[in-house]
This record gives structure tokens, C-alpha cells and sequence, in this order.
């Protein structure tokens, strides 16, 4: 039933042309994932090279390290998450999205949630935080906190987490460090999404 929902608006977005990047896409990027029924959404920044070849997001670089910290966390790709970027189309040499081309795609972003309606949003990376939360608190600072943000009308739990390609950085797992950092905050939303605290 969702997932009908969501095939439509894909195919509504696969001739969108509401800003710039729809004239240097190759493919849309529209989601991964189990859109009928992920506890949680995650969303990334915006596609990139291997994105945009494959229309899948999370599929580079950045993508295959997620993959390891879902597996090690017990967060399965494909039952647990939806997972989308705040920008369908990739910016060309992979800049951060404009607030223009974040704005002409909020459509689908917004509905995207409104359909698979989850309980926990993820923002990954402070692209996806910014576009939510006005406060200008770095994700260092903020991760790992569960926010409860109005999004579409409704009140909803947010937790912003660091991007996997900031990860590719630093590659310590000592306590405190970025990629500890993260394990603990993927921890997290594993528990919530078993609905343990
Ligand atoms: N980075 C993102 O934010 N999203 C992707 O889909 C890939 C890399």
C-alpha cells in the first residue's frame, strides 16, 4: 500500500525539473530500503557519482562503510530502514546542495515521510541536519540526541548522526572517537527501533 504510494511519486520525480540539477542528473535517486515498513528513514545529503549511475543511494564509498556499521549494529538495511537523500539528483562534482535545490525537492522529501510515516527520523550528516533544525548547533555537538521536531504537522523523533564520508576520515574506534561516536548512536536507534530504551 505504501510502496504503491511511493512507486508514484517516483515516477512523478523521474521527470522532475524543478531545479537545475534535473538537467545533469543521469537517474534520479530516489530511495532504498523498505518503504513499507521501516521503523526508521535515514537521510543523506545529496547522490553521488555511484548514485547517480545506479539510482540507488548509498551505494559508494560512503555507502559501503554505512553498510558496515549497520551490520555491526544489528540495523538491517533492507527491513529497518528507508533510506533517501534531502536532494534526489546529484549536484554536479558532488557539492552540497543549494538551499534552492534542497527547497524544489522538499516536495518529495516531505512526502516520502509523510508516507512510510516512521517512528524515528535519522539525519545523516549536517546537510540532512540543516534542513530541519534551524539552530545552528554543529552535528558534533548534537548527535546522538534525540530531538522531537514539527515535520509536515506532525511532531516527530529526530536524531541526527554523523555522515559516513566524515568517518572515512578517521578511522580510530578508541572510545570518543568519531566511529565510536557513531556505533554508540546507531546503537541507539537500534533500541528504539525494538522499541527498547
Ligand atoms: N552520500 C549521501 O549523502 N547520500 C548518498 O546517497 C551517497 C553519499
Amino acid at each position: 500500500m505504501k510502496q504503491k504510494q511511493l512507486d508514484e511519486l517516483k515516477d512523478e520525480c523521474k521527470n522532475c525539473i524543478a531545479c537545475e540539477l534535473g538537467n545533469t542528473r543521469t537517474n534520479i535517486v530516489f530511495s532504498d530500503g523498505n518503504g513499507n515498513s521501516a521503523k526508521a528513514i535515514l537521510i543523506g545529503e545529496a547522490p553521488g557519482e555511484n548514485e547517480d549511475k545506479t539510482g540507488i543511494p548509498f551505494v559508494g564509498r560512503a555507502g559501503k562503510l554505512l553498510n558496515e556499521f549497520l551490520e555491526k549494529t544489528g540495523i538491517s538495511r533492507e527491513n529497518d530502514l528507508y533510506i533517501i537523500n534531502t536532494v534526489k539528483c546529484r549536484p554536479p562534482k558532488n557539492r552540497v546542495p543549494s538551499d534552492t535545490e534542497k527547497k524544489a525537492c522538499e516536495q518529495y522529501l516531505l512526502k516520502q515521510i509523510e508516507i512510510v510515516n516512521p517512528k524515528i527520523l535519522i539525519f545523516c550528516g549536517s546537510t540532512a541536519l540543516k534542513s530541519f533544525y534551524t539552530n545552528k548547533i554543529p552535528i558534533s555537538k548534537i548527535r546522538g540526541e534525540i530531538l522531537e521536531l514539527e515535520i509536515g504537522g506532525k511532531i516527530r523523533k529526530c536524531i541526527p548522526i554523523f555522515h559516513p564520508s566524515y568517518l572515512l576520515r578517521y578511522h580510530s574506534l578508541e572510545e570518543g572517537s568519531p566511529r565510536a561516536l557513531m556505533l554508540k548512536d546507531l546503537v541507539k536507534i537500534k533500541n528504539l527501533i525494538n522499541d527498547k530504551k
